[in-house]
């Protein structure tokens, strides 16, 4: 089964407009270089930027997508942002269920569900997120928590064109550790086994893995077996830095 990896950049909470232009154009010039890219590449900046983002990058292998979106089109639901808004905006995916926002902001998974549906029906791209926390891990609970969350999270609808599903272990975030090769092949391995039963095209989802990327462990990680792609936090803030993972696969 072949599936196109997908190198995904989320900046979260970082990006102000002058140097987060220089920086995509950067990157686009970069990526547009390649004649045939075997992959495709997102940069998903706050919301503030994705408009401009989008349209430096425009006619550029690099696309632009949401950090979050609130299940509903529009209404009174001040400081959130809807599917609709990131679309208009020029996003063409949204990232839904981020531990940040599974802890900072309590979201659950019926809440993650709901986003990534609203993610759907605006003909977006969602990269649902599902990770365990370290006491899950040290617990042994690793498999029971992910299943739970994919099951869970999944959006009605989902198919192998609009729905990512991103493997982020909490304890890899931001912290520089990452799994074994071994712990990433076991956990992707099983995500696969979850989605066969719960989709009919689950052979070709993209999966990616997600936590503490970086050039020096992108071709690793990149090689393991279910692992179509990643999902960059820190590393993906500069072209400097991100060109490196994209090259892996590009
Ligand atoms: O969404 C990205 C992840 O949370 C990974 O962040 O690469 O800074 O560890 P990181």
């Amino acid at each position: 089964e072949t599936r196109r990896p997908l190198i995904a950049g989320n900046w979260k909470m970082n990006g102000l407009a002058d140097e987060s232009l220089l920086q995509i154009k950067d990157l686009a010039a970069r990526a547009s270089k390649i004649s045939d890219p075997a992959c495709d590449v997102l940069i998903c900046p706050p919301a503030t930027l994705l408009r401009d983002l989008a349209k430096a990058a425009m006619d550029s292998p690099v696309a632009v997508g949401g950090q979050d979106c609130h299940a509903n089109e529009k209404g009174a639901h001040t400081g959130d942002i809807s599917a609709t808004m990131l679309k208009d905006s020029g996003a063409h995916y949204c990232i839904v269920g981020h531990s940040e926002r599974r802890t900072d902001h309590g979201e659950t998974n019926a809440d993650v569900k709901s986003k990534a549906e609203a993610v759907l029906r605006e003909g977006l791209i969602a990269i649902v997120c599902v990770g365990e926390t370290l006491s899950e891990r040290e617990a042994g609970t690793t498999l029971d928590v992910i299943s739970d969350q994919v099951r869970n999270s999944l959006p009605s609808g989902a198919t192998a064109a609009n729905t990512v599903i991103a493997y982020e272990p909490v304890w890899a975030i931001g912290t520089g550790k990452t799994p074994t090769v071994l712990d990433v092949q076991t956990v992707h391995a099983h995500i696969r086994t979850e989605l066969n039963e719960l989709m009919n095209d689950a052979n070709r989802v993209r999966l990616l893995y997600g936590g503490s990327v970086k050039g020096s462990n992108a071709g690793e990680l990149m090689a393991v077996e279910n692992v179509d792609g990643a999902l960059v936090g820190g590393a993906s803030l500069t072209a400097e830095d991100f060109w490196p993972i994209v090259n892996v696969c590009i």
